[in-house]
């Protein structure tokens, strides 16, 4: 059966602050981008990685990253779309022939193949499985005032990360059928599933170190996680 991974690097970054697009700025000499297509392209069972980037970034990507670090399972770079999910969704029409597909943030380096494994598995087992660690915070819900509305137990509060794995056919009608309607609001792509389709989604733990890169102080945490992989 195939496997895919869509990697998504056509975020502006905002928050970062940054002339470069986060997912280009060097962390111990390479890109961001770098790490988590490294993790992909050593998975022996990731048969391709379709990179989606601004158009403007095609050939400094395939350039400067993929040809340069030597990322033959890089199939595709093709140009993403305005939100995160029509980027996403670029990257479901690019796939072909996949039975399984990865979905991860560009600027997650610190996936491990264990952590791919444990995913993998989890979508092959129940279609659609997401990573993520259970919150080290206790979580409240606010109401419009800034007021407390509610605390979740914290024993089932996880926070959620990527890689994220579907069976393809399941996450592309998904897709197809919110897109007819509204995307609003839509922040992963469990969420995409949630809203559309029946089944349940396993959720298996990630790493507390696959971080996403998103606010300049998280480039320095970084630095430090990196030379233990
Ligand atoms: N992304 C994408 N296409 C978009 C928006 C985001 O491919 N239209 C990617 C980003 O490149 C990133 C991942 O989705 O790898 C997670 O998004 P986020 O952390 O929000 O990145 P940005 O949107 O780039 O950052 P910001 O929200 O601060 O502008
Ligand atoms: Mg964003």
């Amino acid at each position: 059966e195939k496997c895919t991974a869509i990697v998504l690097a056509a975020g502006q970054g905002k928050r970062m602050r940054s002339k470069i697009q986060k997912q280009f700025l060097l962390i111990k000499g390479k890109p961001v981008l770098y790490y988590s297509l490294a993790c992909f392209q050593k998975t022996d069972w990731v048969d391709d990685i379709i990179l989606v980037s601004s158009e403007d970034s095609i050939e400094f990507c395939r350039r400067d990253i993929v040809l340069k670090y030597g990322l033959t399972k890089v199939s595709k770079i093709i140009a993403g779309g305005k939100e995160r999910y029509d980027s996403v969704y670029q990257g479901l029409l690019a796939c072909e022939n996949c039975d399984y597909v990865f979905i991860h943030d560009g600027a997650r380096p610190f996936i491990t193949e264990e952590m791919l494994n444990r995913a993998l598995d989890g979508a092959m087992r129940y279609q659609a499985c997401v990573v993520g660690m259970p919150s080290k915070d206790t979580i409240k819900i606010s109401d419009k005032e800034g007021m407390i509305a509610a605390t979740p137990d914290r024993r089932y509060v996880w926070t959620i990360q990527t890689p994220q794995a579907f069976r393809y056919s399941l996450i592309r009608e998904a897709h197809e059928e919110l897109r007819r309607g509204d995307m609003q609001g839509i922040t992963d792509d469990a969420m995409v599933v949630e809203k559309t389709k029946g089944c349940r989604i396993k959720l298996v733990e990630g790493s507390y170190e696959n971080i996403k890169i998103t606010t300049p102080e998280d480039l320095m945490i970084a630095e430090n996680f990196v030379e233990k992989i």
